[in-house]
């Protein structure tokens, strides 16, 4: 068993694994900038292709010819093995998951690594919890999934605003609805990828298909249902918020990580605690004929995406894995969300922004902040080897970090505002 002292003797705090690729490298552009290289953070980089992670390295901005470069391959074991024995944390950007992550997983649990990413695959992270959990739990590895745009809004959102509603009234939230105020990013053709394979690995494998269609689906065995439905399938009026709302891609991914979270804290926000995602449309005419639009066009891209030919049609048309978008994209991207909480009569509603693009952008800065504090706030911490989630692991103390330096807020609105 491998405790947190050997953890602590490390050459490195953390390594970005597919540091190559289009967000592991706005990650490492990000961990520079913010924390420079071998002093407070000693980190590196990591992949397969020693040619592309060098090029990368040369483009990261100033310092960057010292941050060491570290070679394995995901499907190598041995060589997954001698990485994650020198460092305390890995953070991976190498998906999709459910095709390239495994290994690494395996072999974080084996050495007692700490381990976090940006997964948004339940149906890999399903399997993870039910081959490793145990020994995760024997060797330390502290595992923590969906560090990106799916989920930390959503998780880290929806903690915060039990915590708020505990705080001043005594008691946590009967129900959280958190809704998309408004948006701006685009998705990477790494992204598309993962989301082609979660389809296609639901159109063969049953087993799949009861992970993604239960709303308990990543709770742990055992306790996998509750009060909640389906998500949100198609156009409806929002009260709360005074929109017409539509399905949210994300959601997905980011109610189960909710519940699982809810489910890890001892049901800190209650066993009846229910919670949706959906995104805002505007109010009126154009505000339905919007939601309209968003519900025709997901099931469209989920109909494409299932049938051989369109599937190949899809596959020529968006992004190769590697590209994204650019610069000035993600620098005019931001997200800006509503979570609704009732306890009884009583409603709080926070909201949870970011100065960049949802998935890129803001992401890089979510999975490097979560790094930085397993790495070096990790002692600290309240939680043993395992599978947890961002809320459940990180907390208030990854929403000081995300405040401090990340560029998101997390703060309570007025009571009665809320209009789309
Ligand atoms: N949760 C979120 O909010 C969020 C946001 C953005 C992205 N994502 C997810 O993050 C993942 C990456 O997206 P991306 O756009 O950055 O993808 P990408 O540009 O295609 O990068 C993939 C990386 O994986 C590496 N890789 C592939 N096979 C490998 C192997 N066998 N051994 C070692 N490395 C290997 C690639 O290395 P080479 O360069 O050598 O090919 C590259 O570094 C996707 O699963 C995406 O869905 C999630």
């Amino acid at each position: 068993m491998n405790n947190s002292k050997s953890k602590n003797e490390r050459a490195y705090h953390l390594i970005v694994w597919g540091a190559s690729g289009f967000t592991g490298r706005l990650v490492a552009e990000y961990l520079l900038g913010q924390y420079g290289v071998g002093g407070e953070l000693r980190w590196a980089m990591a992949g397969r292709n020693q040619a592309k992670l060098e090029t990368v390295r040369e483009g990261l901005g100033e310092g960057s010819g010292a941050v060491p470069i570290l070679l394995a391959d995901s499907h190598d074991p041995d060589s997954l093995d001698a990485l994650v024995s020198q460092t305390r944390v890995v953070c991976s950007t190498v998906g999709p998951f459910a095709k390239h992550g495994s290994e690494l997983v395996a072999a974080c649990v084996r050495a007692g690594t700490d381990y976090c990413d940006i997964t948004g695959e339940a149906q890999w992270i399903r399997r993870m919890i039910d081959a490793h959990e145990e020994q995760a739990q024997a060797s330390g590895a502290r595992i923590v999934n969906c560090c990106g745009f799916d989920s930390i809004p959503s998780d880290l959102g929806c903690l915060f605003l039990n915590q708020a509603m505990q705080n001043r009234h005594g008691t946590p939230c009967d129900s959280v609805n958190m809704r998309v105020r408004r948006m701006r990013g685009a998705a990477s053709g790494g992204t598309f990828a993962s989301m082609l394979n979660a389809v296609e690995e639901a159109r063969s494998d049953p087993q799949t298909r009861r992970t993604l269609g239960n709303p308990y689906g990543l709770n742990p065995r055992g306790e996998t249902s509750g009060p909640d439905g389906p998500d949100q399938s198609s156009p409806r009026w929002d009260a709360d918020v005074n929109s017409w709302t539509a399905p949210f891609v994300m959601a997905a991914i980011n109610t189960r990580v909710v519940r699982r979270s809810n489910a890890l804290m001892d049901y800190a926000y209650g066993r009846d605690f229910r919670y949706s995602e959906a995104m805002m449309t505007g109010r009126g005419a154009g505000g339905w004929a919007r939601a309209v639009s968003i519900t025709a066009a997901m099931a469209g891209f989920l109909l494409a995406s299932s049938v051989g030919p369109t599937r190949a049609l899809l596959g020529k048309l968006l992004p190769d894995p590697g590209e994204g978008p650019s610069a000035d994209d993600r620098e005019r991207g931001f997200f800006d969300i509503v979570m609704v909480g009732k306890a009884g009569e009583r409603t709080l509603r926070a909201r949870v922004k970011a100065d960049r693009d949802p998935g890129y952008g803001a992401t890089c800065k979510m999975l490097g902040e979560s790094a930085v504090c397993l790495a070096l706030e990790g002692d600290r911490l309240d939680v043993a080897g395992g599978f947890w989630t961002p809320a459940s692991a990180m907390g208030t103390r990854l929403i000081a970090r995300l405040e401090n330096s990340a560029g998101m807020s997390f703060e309570l609105e007025p009571e009665k505002a809320g209009a789309a």
